[in-house]
Parts: C-alpha cells; structure tokens; sequence
C-alpha cells in the first residue's frame, strides 16, 4: 500500500520524504488555506520534493470551471493530479480531463456507487472519507472494503485511496482491506512511529550498554 501524507505544508512533506517512506501528497482547499503563499508555488515545491502524485483540488462547481482549473493545474507539473468533488459536474470534468490524459483523483466519496461512477469516468484514484463517515455513526472501513470488491471484480484501473484518516487503526485496516493507498495527516504518521515499548526498550539497551562499558575499565 502506498503512503501519502495529507497536507499542504511544505515543511512536513521535506521531512516525511527525507526518511524515504513517502509516496505522494493529497492537498485540499481548507488544507492550502492554512498555509501562506501563493498555491501554485507550493503545489509546485511539493512536486520537486517527492516526485510522485501530488493532488491539488479545483475550486470551481460547474464543469467548464473545474475542466479549466484542472488544465492549469496540471500544467503546474507533470506529477499534478486533479483533484475533482463527487458531484455530476464533477463527474464530467473528470471524463474530460482524463480522457485528455491528466490524472484524476475524485473527492468526497462516501458510498461504493460513487466510486463506481468516478471509476466509469475514468479517475485514476477515488477518495473515500472514512473518518467523516465515522463521524456521523456510520463505518467508514465498510465502504473502502466495498470499493475494494468491485475494483477487484471489474476491469477498472482506478486506484482506492483511502483519506480522511483519523488513527493508526485507519491505516491498519485499510492496508489490510487492499486499499492501494492511504493518505494520512503529519500526526497521525507520527503515531505510526510511535510505540511506548520502543522507547522503553531501546533506552534499556543502551543503559545496559553503558554499563557493561564502564565495567570493562
Ligand atoms: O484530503 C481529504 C481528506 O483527507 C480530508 O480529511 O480529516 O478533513 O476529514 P478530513
């Protein structure tokens, strides 16, 4: 399963791709709000850093406008993939700008029929939100496992990529389910590191280390 960090912060994508483990980068417009500069130029800088797909979402709702935003966009650089909502319109743009040969990532998926219809248009990737499905009590995992059956029973292409991460235990469960890719906030990569026992255990091996050394003298 590949990594993507979910972000539009240019510093936590310099350090997540300096330990070699990152894969590409979804961004989104409340995302890119949170950052300062221009949207393009960090879009652009991502790019250079992780040289894999790089998501930038369209802000536009009707088609022509997304059609239009996500020319531009891709024409930022080649590792640019459109990101378009789950509505008709968006549905259409994203038949248009694929069949142009620009990459699509369709956003704001929460059913499998969704994902179907993003899949019939041709998205290279649909994003499923499972934690704003858990949110309103429902599961989001359910949904991902869902869109997995179908792909694995149809000829599409389109790849699953799980988002709206919230735990370890997203991540865990998509990899298990067969998702292709996770995107996940800097925090919650983070957890992933993290185990208690590690710290423990390593900072242990040490001590003992350190001392058997100043026994030897
Ligand atoms: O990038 C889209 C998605 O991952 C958003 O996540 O946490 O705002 O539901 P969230």
């Amino acid at each position: 399963m590949k990594l993507f960090v979910d972000t539009g912060s240019v510093r936590d994508v310099e350090a997540l791709a300096a330990i070699g483990i990152l894969d590409g980068v979804t961004t989104n417009p409340s995302l890119l709000a949170k950052e300062s500069g221009d949207y393009r130029q960090i879009l652009k800088q991502i790019c250079q850093i992780v040289k894999g797909p790089v998501s930038g979402e369209v802000v536009a709702t009707d088609t022509a406008g997304m059609v239009r935003e996500g020319r531009d966009l891709a024409g930022i650089d080649p590792y640019i993939v459109v990101k378009v909502p789950f509505t008709k319109d968006g549905v259409k743009a994203c038949k248009t700008l694929s069949s142009e040969g620009t990459r699509v990532n369709v956003t704001l998926i929460f059913s499998a029929t969704q994902a179907w219809l993003a899949a019939k248009a041709g998205a290279s990737y649909v994003s499923p939100f499972v934690g704003r499905l858990d949110d309103i009590g429902a599961t989001g995992m359910t949904v991902v496992r869902e869109i997995v059956d179908i792909f694995d029973n149809s000829e599409y292409t389109t790849e699953v990529l799980v988002a709206s991460v919230r735990s370890p235990i997203h991540v865990i469960e998509a990899a298990r389910m067969g998702a292709d890719v996770v995107t996940v906030p800097p925090a919650v990569i983070e957890q992933c590191f993290k185990h208690p026992l590690t710290d423990i255990g390593l900072e242990r091996f040490l001590k003992d280390w350190e001392k058997a050394q100043g026994a030897k003298v």
